[in-house]
């Protein structure tokens, strides 16, 4: 089975997203996740993919929205977080990125095996979060400190049966 790993860029308290965009522009942070998911398959949820307002090229993105007849070129749609995960799983992928927003890391927490953080050293405005990373339940595994972010691994303490 793949594993399915969350992978966000958070700041110090909690906020990911403020009117469908993220308060921060770190170049290095986009860096990390373009190279951790090249090649790669990501899930994300509809408002997600339309802050981002393309498909990420080099890797197979499923979009999930409520909305049957919603497409958009170079995605392919998922009805929920099951639909999603199922048509992953008929690529046979290593890694299966849950790449947010809010609404879908918490769909998804559950069955997540790692996390892959990059925690923003501000404390912005905004209305989205990122569930909180229990210490009892995730492992750090590694931490690489940067001028104002550091990028955190973490690993689920009871791996859950199957991730997916
Ligand atoms: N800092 C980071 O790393 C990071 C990463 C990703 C996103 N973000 C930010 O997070 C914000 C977006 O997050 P969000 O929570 O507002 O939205 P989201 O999770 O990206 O997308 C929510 C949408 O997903 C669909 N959806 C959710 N649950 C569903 C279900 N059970 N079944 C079917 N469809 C479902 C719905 O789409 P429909 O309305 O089309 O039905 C819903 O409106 C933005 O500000 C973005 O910039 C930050």
């Amino acid at each position: 089975m793949p594993e399915m790993i969350g992978i966000a860029a958070v700041a110090a308290n909690g906020i990911i997203g403020t009117r469908n965009d993220i308060p921060w522009r770190i170049p290095a942070d986009w860096r990390r996740f373009k190279s951790l998911t090249m090649g790669q398959v990501l899930i994300m949820g509809r408002k997600t993919y339309e802050s981002i307002g393309r498909a990420l090229p080099g890797r197979i993105t499923f979009v999930i929205t409520r909305d049957r007849m919603w497409r958009a070129e170079g995605v392919r749609t998922a009805t929920s977080l099951e639909d999603a995960v199922d048509q992953a799983l008929q690529l046979d992928p290593q890694i299966i990125f849950v790449a947010g927003g809010g609404e879908i890391y918490r769909a998804a927490w559950d069955r997540l095996s790692g996390l892959e953080i990059t925690e923003v050293d501000q404390k912005p405005d905004g209305e989205v979060t990122f569930p909180e990373i229990d210490p009892d339940e995730w492992l750090e595994t590694d931490r690489e400190s940067h001028d104002g972010y550091s990028f955190v691994s973490y690993r689920r303490r009871s791996p859950r049966e199957s991730a997916v």
